[in-house]
């Protein structure tokens, strides 16, 4: 178990994957420390990369709006990525980098144990639920991962491209609501 300044200095200097070579800042995480919910997304974009903050563009935006719609804000969570540099082009990042970055994404999770971890996207569901994970067939559903409660739902540039998903987007924030009610999370009612 490491600290965060550990996983922070360490995360600064990475050089694990190809990534490293073409970031301006390692984007680490942003948000409550103390959260007992955690968002999880795919990768660092432009905006990300030159200010060194995960979701603060377009994407980000959209996601401050879905917190909003369930009475959260970033304070209440704690949004990371699986992988922290931002693949060239926005590209997914590919198999070789997200085995090299996950390991600090779960040095992440250990020190802020959610209670509720939600994936944003396929790419954060196939690594964190299952490989095979089929993001119109299994988001909405809850899964038991070790005690936490994982769901996923659609990323928010998927929802910026195709407006029509955000019905079950938001079907899946009133889930995420009834359990953080159900789980007594900050007193939520
Ligand atoms: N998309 C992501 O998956 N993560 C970010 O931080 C920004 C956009």
């Amino acid at each position: 178990m490491v600290s965060w300044e550990e996983l922070e200095n360490f995360c600064k200097s990475c050089t694990r994957c190809g990534l490293s070579t073409t970031r301006t800042n390692v984007v680490i995480g942003d948000g409550n420390r103390n959260a007992d919910i955690m968002f999880v997304g795919e990768g660092p974009g432009r905006n990300e990369d030159l200010q060194g903050v995960p979701f603060v563009g377009a994407a980000g935006h959209l996601l401050d709006k879905m917190l909003l719609s369930i009475s959260l804000t970033r304070n209440d969570v704690y949004i990371a990525n699986i992988v922290k540099c931002r693949p060239p082009q926005n590209r997914d990042p590919l198999p070789e980098e997200q085995k090299a970055c996950i390991p600090l994404l779960r040095c992440q999770y250990w020190l802020i144990r959610p209670k509720i971890l939600v994936c944003l996207g396929r790419i954060a569901a196939q690594a964190l639920i299952a490989p095979d994970f089929r993001i119109t067939r299994q988001r909405g559903i809850w899964y038991d991962k070790n005690g936490c409660n994982v769901i996923a739902t659609y990323h928010p540039s998927a929802l910026l491209r195709d407006p029509s998903k955000q019905i079950d987007a938001w079907k899946d924030l009133q889930l995420i609501r009834k359990k953080i009610v159900e789980l007594r999370i900050n007193d939520y009612e």
